[in-house]
């Protein structure tokens, strides 16, 4: 996490079970059992000091882990042959460079209204000579309605939550919806938008909002992704749309 983040380190500490923080695409489960061997870092918690009864600690990740990204783009996604995709929030970048590595889109647009995430992305692009595909831009995604207009694919991995007020949360949405528009393209949330948007607990948000005229829900088959030591809880946090 970045220093600057800390509503979203606030939100993580709010949660009612511990809960730490661990970035999927940074650290494999390989990794962090090595780390928890050498006693570096813990899957566990103390229930009541002083006695030995424990239990699991709650992880969650800020970023798509590899096989995730891989399920999304041989397994969500259709060919992404000339294709621009938009990630929203791009962060560390993960998905940017899982599109390039994984799929043919043309232009993969990461948006991301953090400057230490942007530098941090800007400086993997350059590295890896990944810029012929791949654009990084720091704003917040309410600024960026014609590059929304034009998305072929757009990402939203738990954008908001963490990061923005609920009503700030509403207002994006909004925005998404009202420019998202393109007839038969694609959104891939997570968790799913109808578990999102609940959280905001605001019926009159949601009936503005009009989902069922904006997109329907294409089903994915989770099956298909049967990879050892793939969480198939996590990749079944990811749902695929269509715009009508
Ligand atoms: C959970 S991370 C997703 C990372 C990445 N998309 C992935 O899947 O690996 C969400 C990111 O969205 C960024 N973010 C939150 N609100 C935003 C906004 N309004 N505009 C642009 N970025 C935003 C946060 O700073 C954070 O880095």
């Amino acid at each position: 996490m970045a220093p600057s983040e800390t509503m979203a380190i606030q939100k993580t500490q709010q949660k009612p079970h511990p809960t730490v923080h661990i970035d999927a695409f940074l650290y494999d489960e390989e990794a962090v059992d090595s780390l928890c061997e050498e006693g570096k870092m813990s899957r566990n918690y103390c229930l009541n000091c002083g006695s030995h009864r424990t239990a699991l600690l709650e992880f969650i990740s800020h970023s798509f882990s590899i096989p995730e990204l891989h399920f999304l783009f041989h397994n969500v996604l259709p060919d992404l042959t000339g294709k621009l995709v938009v990630d929203v929030g791009s962060r560390l970048g993960a998905v940017l460079f899982g599109g390039y590595l994984y799929s043919a889109a043309s232009q993969l647009v990461g948006v991301e209204i953090s400057s230490e995430f942007v530098k941090l992305q800007t400086m993997a692009v350059e590295k890896y000579g990944f810029s012929d595909r791949i654009q990084v831009i720091h704003a917040d995604i309410r600024s960026q309605a014609a590059l929304v207009q034009n998305a072929d694919v757009l990402i939203m991995n738990n954008v908001f939550e963490y990061f923005m007020e609920p009503s700030e949360q509403m207002q994006a949405w909004l925005f998404i919806s009202q420019n998202f528009r393109k007839k038969g393209a694609l959104l891939v949330t997570v968790p799913s938008i109808q578990e999102t948007l609940a959280l905001l607990q605001d019926t009159v948000f949601l009936e503005t909002l009009a989902l069922g005229q904006w997109i329907e829900e294409v089903p994915l088959d989770y099956s298909v992704y049967l990879k050892k030591d793939t969480d198939p809880d996590s990749l079944k946090q990811i749902h695929l749309y269509r715009v009508l």
